[in-house]
């Protein structure tokens, strides 16, 4: 009998295969990162077919690092960055441009002149539950479609497909060219600005306004159900791919979320807090997102309220990669551990404009506070302030939309391991900040719907009982100096707008 389940997470810098057993434990891993490309300021793509490359050498790496053969999984979800679109050829299976990423802002004129149209960032917002803002899939096609040439004749003749991620990775594993099956599920493409969020199905005029052909479109389905089986040559060859979520769905869903008030942080390239709101759907007032959270099987959908900020632990590689000044993610916590408090210096990382709750993408990035005082620690520290602040202003909104306090923040992803980063988060929420024991909550929330579609899971409660706590930070601020802070902050945070047309 299989004991285990398969997931693949099609991250923004990375690909990754983990296998899980029936506790949700890690018994293989392989990891491969891909090149981020940037052709232009603010815009941001990566080459689709080296994705794919990298998906079949991990799926085949971590089976081989477990010691494990195909026999051994039951199941094989799939989990991706949401919004980063590619658009390919039917016949060919050749993408006709890079993928474009979420974090691209170069949809802004686009943006612009839907909004025109009227009602600008709110347009499409009572059907979708989303602002009309770069982040999203639709606009992204649109661009192609507009800009690479013969793009939109190919597209109108019915020859080109789209897909996020998710589509794409399903599409090529169950055989491209050779009958791959064209499908996304209702979290990535509540993503798009192109679904209803109440008949989970695409809304035609808004895709004609956008000037996307119904034809282009993957079919809508679940997030956990067999789709189809992965093609017969490779690593999990002939395997059933049952479980789809976008990666803050899956880790929302691997967290255990599942029950209305229940909300998770993650702290990845970007921070994505998700609060579970059951089968009622919450419009925000504040500048959230109101997203489909999971859908499993023929059963209700569930939705979330969403604090989607762009560049979080981007920031971090930003400073090593582009600046040199750590060798290291890990050195920054090193660094800022070495001065009591960020000198005066604060660090808003606007690289792709702002999102939750400000959606401005005219911002660009700002340090300011600066003095001959400041040094390389302070400004390490003012890095990772940056991540708890932002996260600060998504829970204010959230809290403010559902009218209800989060008492305590589930926390996951690459930035939890910093443990002055967490004590910071709880001292500037005041409220105590969990992680559990399992912090590969987006690989095991997509495994977590794989192996609920073919029982390998027989329920919900299983999942909530293999959730176990790791540590709490407790906050240590008094509230005089944590608002404090946050007040500065909020005054840094103006000094960023206005700075594109
Ligand atoms: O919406 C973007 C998000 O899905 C990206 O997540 O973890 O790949 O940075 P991550």
């Amino acid at each position: 009998m299989a004991k285990y389940v398969a997931a693949i997470d099609q991250g923004t810098t990375s690909t990754r295969c983990m296998i899980f057993d029936h506790s949700g434990q890690v018994v293989a891993v392989d990891q491969r990162e891909h090149e981020q490309i940037f052709p232009r300021a603010g815009w941001v793509e990566h080459d689709p077919e080296e994705i794919w490359r990298n998906t079949r050498q991990v799926c085949a790496g971590a089976l081989a690092n477990g010691d494990l053969v195909d026999a051994d999984i039951a199941a094989v979800g799939i989990t991706n960055q949401r919004e980063t679109t590619v658009v390919w050829d039917r016949k060919t299976g050749e993408p006709v441009y890079n993928a474009i990423v979420w974090q691209d802002t170069r949809t802004n004129r686009i943006i612009e002149q839907l909004g025109a149209l009227g009602g600008g960032q709110e347009r499409y917002r009572s059907v979708t539950g989303l602002p009309l803002a770069t982040y999203f899939a639709g606009p992204k096609v649109k661009w192609i479609l507009d800009n690479v040439d013969g793009a939109r004749e190919r597209a109108e003749a019915g020859d080109l497909m789209l897909g996020t991620m998710d589509s794409w990775v399903l599409w090529n594993a169950t055989g491209g060219v050779e009958g791959g099956l064209h499908l996304t599920d209702a979290t990535n493409a509540s993503r798009t600005l192109l679904m209803n969020l109440d008949t989970l199905s695409w809304d035609p005029e808004i895709a004609a306004e956008m000037g996307i052909p119904l034809s282009m479109l993957p079919e809508i389905r679940s997030s956990s159900e067999v789709y189809g089986h992965f093609r017969e040559r490779g690593a999990l060859a002939g395997l059933p791919i049952a479980g789809i979520l976008g990666d803050q769905q899956a880790a929302t869903f691997g967290q255990a979320c599942l029950r209305p008030g229940e909300a998770k942080n993650t702290y990845g390239t970007g921070n994505f807090l998700l609060l579970n709101t059951g089968t009622e759907k919450v419009m925000s007032r504040n500048g959230l997102l109101t997203t489909v959270c999971y859908k499993i099987g023929d059963a209700d959908t569930v939705y979330a309220l969403e604090g989607s900020i762009a560049v979080t632990g981007s920031l971090v590689q930003w400073l090593r990669d582009n600046l040199g000044m750590i060798g290291s993610a890990a050195e920054i916590e090193r660094l800022a551990s070495g001065v009591e408090d960020n000198g005066g210096a604060y660090f808003v990382p606007a690289f792709s404009g702002l999102f939750a709750p400000y959606w401005r993408a005219d911002a660009r990035g700002a340090i300011v506070g600066l003095t001959r005082y400041v040094n390389k620690g302070h400004l390490a520290r003012a890095v990772l302030e940056a991540t708890a602040f932002q996260s600060r202003e998504v829970i204010d909104a959230m809290n403010a939309d559902s009218g209800v306090e989060l008492t305590s923040l589930k926390v996951d992803g690459g930035m939890v391991v910093n443990e002055l980063l967490m004590q910071f988060q709880a001292d500037i929420l005041g409220v105590p900040v969990i992680r559990p024991v399992v912090n590969e909550t987006t690989a095991l929330g997509a495994a977590y719907a794989a192996g609920l579609a073919v029982g390998f899971w027989g329920s919900e409660d299983e999942i909530r009982q293999n959730w176990a706590q790791d540590k709490q930070w407790d906050p240590e601020l008094d509230e005089k100096s944590r608002e404090k802070h946050y007040t500065s902050w909020k005054k840094a945070v103006t000094k960023t707008f206005d700075w594109v047309d």
